[in-house]
């Protein structure tokens, strides 16, 4: 699922909720069928060991190793002896391609390498729901594929994920379904394809911003010329 909208459209703030970091005012929240809205903080706990985060900034410790990164959370639950994490540390490395980085620290790592890192520490944890807020937001094309290509292959094992972003060509790639956030609301709700294909001026001005329907948008007074 690629939840898709512009800066300050609330894409972030549907992650928090989802993890619970946020209480809704109205709505629910459903996970594997069962309503977290209003669960406890010690229940949420749980729940929230169910999911991971890949944070727009990676959010690495920068003091700890790529290893210890990786890991924190397995070492911090305390339930996997050393060796067990280490190889769940290993296999999730091995999985985005950088398992030569295990003993680097993240300063020594480019930003695609820390979005990677990112990526298998969210792995390592166990989470079957991986959440992810603009993961390919200043990376240059190639890395971006590489995020994209990851993204893909996790899909292809049938792991949940949720991708914020506002770039369209991640939101095509990766998605099965997109949904399309804008002044708070849902403008769209469907598949890439469908997404290409609506005429709705709104989305037309995200995915087209040049078009004169989008300028329509953008400057809806009368006074406008191109209204
Ligand atoms: N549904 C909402 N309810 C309350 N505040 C919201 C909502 N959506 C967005 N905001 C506020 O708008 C701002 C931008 O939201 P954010 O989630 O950071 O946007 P994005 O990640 O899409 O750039 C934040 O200050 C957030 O608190
Ligand atoms: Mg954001």
């Amino acid at each position: 699922m690629v939840i898709l909208g512009g800066s300050g459209s609330g894409k972030t703030t549907i992650l928090r909720l989802i993890l619970g970091l946020y209480r809704p005012d109205q709505g629910s929240i459903h996970l594997a069928g069962h309503d977290i809205t209003a669960l406890r903080e010690r229940d949420l706990f749980e729940i929230r060991q169910q999911m991971a985060m890949v944070f727009q900034g990676s959010a690495l410790f920068d003091s700890l190793t790529v290893r210890e990164n990786v890991g924190y959370r397995l070492w911090e639950q305390g339930r996997l002896s050393d060796e067990r994490i280490d190889q769940t540390v290993r296999e999730s490395l091995q999985f985005v391609g950088l398992e030569d980085t295990i003993d680097k620290m993240p300063a020594e790592l480019s930003g695609g390498m820390r979005k990677r890192v990112g990526i298998a520490r969210a792995l390592a944890s166990g989470a079957k729901v991986l959440l992810y807020d603009e993961p390919t937001a200043g990376l240059d094309p190639i890395n971006t594929c590489t995020i994209n290509r990851l993204i893909l292959r996790l899909k292809a094992k049938g792991v949940t994920q949720v991708v914020v972003t506002h770039d369209l060509e991640t939101a095509y790639r990766v998605a099965d379904r997109i949904v399309m956030i804008h002044k708070g609301r849902i403008i769209f709700e469907g598949t890439p394809e469908g997404l290409q294909r609506s005429t709705a001026p709104a989305i037309r001005g995200f995915i087209e911003p040049g078009s004169l329907s989008a300028e329509r948008e953008a400057f809806p007074s009368p006074d406008n010329p191109l209204y």
